[in-house]
């Protein structure tokens, strides 16, 4: 186990890393997972209203639809700087798999990420952490970039398990991706924390990141926050040492809201 000092010296190479020097600004990454709600006429009306607002050069946007409207993003933003992709992929390319979808079949839609492992997933659906891995893996065979979600429960929290199992479910990523874990997006997403409106403290995301990036043990991962991150919240996480960014439910439902997190961060450089 890595002590403190050996973190903290992780967590400055890596954002040393993600700001190398001569480039003037800190990217971040600004992504909404959309989960099982909106229609196809409130996704068109979330897109009208978000494209009127401004785009950051500071930050990278990539919205999470479900599966049946992933054709309007693929319409609507191919010629914008939005980025797309898709909630869930199968682990396996083709055949008799009813109710999956192929990384293949994503790239077709024109999706860029997928997300591997949420926490939805791997509770309402029993992914393991292996499988989860293994659709990471799924991803990057199609340049699709899998955004990897980690957290712990409350339970694991109180008893002060949580850096077991956040290492158990990193492990598993590591050992199906080896080097090409580097290609990858983590987020992490203390389950406690999603769609309650109760957020760690900035403390507690501190290091909890630290120890997360000195686990995935390569400086150029982007590490996400995620967990009742909104509007009133992200200015003082995003001040966080190893926070490169936001992995968005409730928040990124609204235009509004969604344009305003891209306002706040726009100005943290
Ligand atoms: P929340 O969801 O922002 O609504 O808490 C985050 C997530 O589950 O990705």
């Amino acid at each position: 186990m890595l002590d403190k000092s050996e973190i903290s010296r992780m967590v400055r190479a890596y954002v040393e890393n993600l700001s190398p020097e001569g480039c003037q600004e800190k990217q971040w990454i600004v992504a909404a997972n959309w989960k099982m709600n909106m229609t196809a006429a409130e996704t068109e009306h979330f897109l009208d209203e978000f494209l009127k607002g401004k785009r950051y050069s500071n930050i990278r946007t990539i919205i999470f639809p479900p599966f049946p409207y992933l054709y309007l993003f693929a319409k609507r933003l191919r010629y914008e700087k939005i980025a797309f992709g898709a909630q869930d992929v199968s682990f396996q390319d083709k055949g008799a798999y009813t109710g999956e979808v192929s990384g293949t079949m994503l790239r077709d839609l024109c999706c860029s990420y997928a997300i591997c492992g949420h926490s939805e997933r791997r509770r309402y659906h029993g992914e393991s952490s292996e499988e989860v891995a293994k659709k990471a893996k799924a991803a990057l065979k199609v340049q699709l970039t899998p955004v990897i979600c980690i957290g712990e429960t409350q339970d694991e929290r109180n008893q002060g398990r949580y850096r077991e199992v956040l290492s158990a479910q990193i492990e598993a990523v590591k050992a199906a991706l080896g080097k090409d874990i580097e290609k990858t997006i983590f987020a992490y997403e203390p389950v406690w924390a999603i769609g309650t409106g109760v957020i760690p403290t900035m403390e507690q995301v501190a290091e909890t990141h630290g120890f997360i990036i000195s686990c995935i043990g390569c400086g150029k991962v982007p590490v996400l926050y995620g967990g009742s991150a909104n509007e009133k919240n992200v200015t003082e996480l995003s001040r966080v040492p190893g926070v490169s960014g936001f992995l968005i439910g409730g928040a990124g439902l609204k235009a509004e809201s969604f344009g305003k997190i891209h306002e706040l961060l726009g100005e943290v450089r």
